[in-house]
């Protein structure tokens, strides 16, 4: 009886809680101008997922350096296995777009199948499509064909843009579907290790509108700050986290 009463007032306490009741995040400032109603929000301290506070602790996971689609959950219950709850993923633009504008996600570069994979498995994935990864690849994943471009890379200058354009826009509506809860995804980062020049921040802002209008609007974007000097985490092109 007692124990019963005491899960109803939990129960209630839980309905209360402010990030699931008002709908809005509990100390997101700027996620969604504070509008937002996705299952994946934080505070100062950690994610919170369905309103729950959640520790992330990821590992890291490239699918393209595992090309044979059928061992990715094996790595991956591993991984769960071993204690971890989230794996953070780099993909690769050379890889699926080694023409200009002919673009293969297929096979081993297939986002929906290692999504589908992950889902499985049950694990979180914090997606990190670059379009710079370094991740000790040729190039750190700007495709060869970029050196025939004359334009400044990470700029804003429009024929870098318009190179990055097909592959970020194809990755965001292939990903959209898979934000949290109707897919693993709970967080995407927009460039790697990056700085604030002047015409980096502009490029910054077209990456993130990139993203937001291809739908990724259910979970926030985050960076991977290169030095721990709090780049993009205030200014222009700040991301949610
Ligand atoms: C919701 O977003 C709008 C802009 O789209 C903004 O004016 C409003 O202040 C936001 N609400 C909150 C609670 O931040
Ligand atoms: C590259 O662009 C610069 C100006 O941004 C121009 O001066 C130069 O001629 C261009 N080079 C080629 C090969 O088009
Ligand atoms: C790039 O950003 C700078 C600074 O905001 C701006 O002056 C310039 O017009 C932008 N270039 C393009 C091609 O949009």
């Amino acid at each position: 009886m007692k124990l019963k009463f005491i899960a109803a007032l939990l129960a209630l306490a839980c309905s209360l809680h402010p990030a699931v009741s008002q709908g809005v995040p509990a100390g997101s400032p700027g996620f969604f101008q504070g509008n937002s109603t996705a299952a994946v929000t934080f505070d100062a301290n950690s994610l919170f997922i369905d309103g729950q506070r959640v520790m992330i602790f990821s590992g890291e996971f490239h699918p393209w350096r595992l090309p044979v689609p059928q061992l990715w959950s094996d790595v991956l219950q591993k991984m769960k296995a071993a204690g971890f709850n989230a794996a953070s993923v780099y993909f690769n633009w050379a890889l699926v777009e080694g023409t200009p504008g002919s673009l293969d996600w297929n096979y081993f570069r297939s986002l929906t199948d290692f999504y589908e994979v992950a889902k499985r498995v049950g694990i979180f994935i914090i997606c990190r499509p670059g379009p710079y990864i370094n991740g000790e690849t040729a190039g750190g994943g700007f495709p060869g064909w970029l050196t025939n471009v004359n334009a400044t890379a990470r700029t804003n200058a429009t024929l870098f843009t318009n190179a990055w354009n097909a592959y970020m826009t194809q990755f965001a509506q292939q990903t959209a579907p898979y934000q949290y809860p109707d897919g693993p995804v709970i967080a995407v980062q927009s460039e790697n290790e990056f700085d604030t020049q002047t015409l980096h921040r502009p490029y910054m802002i077209l990456l993130e509108n990139n993203l937001r209008a291809n739908g990724i609007t259910k979970v926030p974007l985050t960076h991977n700050d290169k030095n721990a000097g709090g780049q993009y985490s205030g200014g222009a092109g700040a991301v949610d986290l």
